[in-house]
């Protein structure tokens, strides 16, 4: 090594302190890796005075070999500690990194509005749930015979074309969407045991046309109770509870005459709006009736023994009467402003 330095106690003190310098100084474990082969690796400072001490007369070499050790020592010892040192900080900042304060304020972002006939619908489902009923399902996408043969409707009879119907390709697996709920009376029947007293609320398909009144897809809360003894004086009992529920204790409801195939008696469940834009009057609600023996015999019941009532209506039309949303068109564009109307609970 042509230029190996003069190897002193100063020139090893000055290394040592150099080295210490920028052991401290370094930030990270990074630097400190750069710093430790600048001051120990094989082309530091220490290193070449080390290799000097061939050229040191025997009578120093002992003493200036304990010297340079020391020195490595110590600048060793140096790095171990610094690195110790970092590796705490650096643990330490990740944590803080990843820290997630659970008493901050919480950056949201703005949360949508559920829609008020999912709450109107929960909030109709209660009450009778609070009368001991039960709570019930079906699918949207039904079979025929449960949408309208069980349900009485006859082959070729008009009333199949009284409710405007969905089919699906191909019409050969007899698959629509459902016209009404009143598929689930038929489903109600075949799962449960008597005594049955079931509402289903749910969403239904008609080929209608959209207007103030009317929209394609629309929802309904259908209810069957089927029991032994159980009279028209009980429909008409559920359909006031229920209407005072949802409108208020001087709510009115009328039955004026109908028919459905699934029912007979069939009569038209209609409520009085007070405050309607046209004038006060009688406004189509829902439809109700005994449940026809024919379908309890499609459901094997046997009419002699139980008989039952079963209703259905609009949740839409509800929602208009209770809330005077005089447009359903409101209901449907899906806008949020709508919904965050209603807040929580309808
Ligand atoms: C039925 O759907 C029968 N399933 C009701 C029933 C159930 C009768 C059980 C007897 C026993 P209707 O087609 O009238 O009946 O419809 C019932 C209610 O759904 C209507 O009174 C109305 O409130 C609502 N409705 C009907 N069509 C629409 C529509 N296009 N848009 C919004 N609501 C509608
Ligand atoms: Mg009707």
């Amino acid at each position: 090594m042509p230029d190996t330095p003069q190897i002193s106690e100063l020139a090893v003190e000055a290394a040592v302190q150099a080295a210490l310098a920028a052991i401290a100084a370094a930030p990270d474990t990074a630097a400190l890796k750069a710093a430790r082969s600048a001051h120990a690796g094989e082309a530091s400072m220490l290193a070449q005075l080390n290799a000097s001490l061939r050229d040191v007369p025997n009578d120093q070499k002992a003493a200036l070999g304990k010297l340079v050790g020391q020195a490595r020592g110590r600048v060793q010892q140096a790095i171990a500690a610094r690195e110790a040192e970092l590796a705490v900080a650096e643990e330490q900042a990740r944590l803080a990194a990843e820290t997630i304060d659970v008493t901050g304020i919480p950056v949201k972002q703005a949360v949508g509005a559920r829609h008020p006939l999912t709450t109107m619908m929960e909030q109709m489902s209660d009450i009778f749930l609070a009368m001991g009923w039960e709570v019930a399902e079906g699918p949207e996408l039904e079979n025929e015979w449960f949408n309208f043969d069980a349900l009485n409707f006859d082959p070729d009879h008009p009333a199949r074309a009284m409710q405007d119907t969905f089919f699906i390709d191909p019409v050969e697996r007899h698959l629509v969407l459902r016209t009404h709920t009143s598929p689930v009376q038929i489903r109600s029947l075949l799962e449960r045991e008597l005594p049955v007293y079931v509402v289903a609320p749910g969403r239904v398909f008609r080929t209608d046309e959209l207007d103030a009144t009317h929209t394609p897809v629309f929802h309904q809360m259908e209810g069957i109770a089927i029991d032994k003894g159980l009279t028209m004086a009980h429909l008409r009992g559920t359909l006031e509870h229920i209407a005072r529920s949802m409108f208020g204790e001087g709510a009115r409801i009328r039955l004026r005459p109908s028919y459905f195939p699934f029912t007979e008696p069939s009569a038209e469940l209609d409520v009085w709006h007070p405050t309607f834009t046209g004038g006060a009057r009688w406004i189509e609600w829902g439809g109700c009736g005994m449940v026809n023996p024919n379908v309890l015999r499609a459901a094997g019941i046997d009419p002699e023994v139980h008989q039952g009532f079963a209703f259905g209506m609009g949740i839409e039309r509800t929602l208009m009467f209770r809330n005077d949303v005089s447009d359903m068109r409101d209901m449907v564009e899906g806008d949020v402003r709508f919904s965050q109307q209603f807040g929580l609970v309808v």
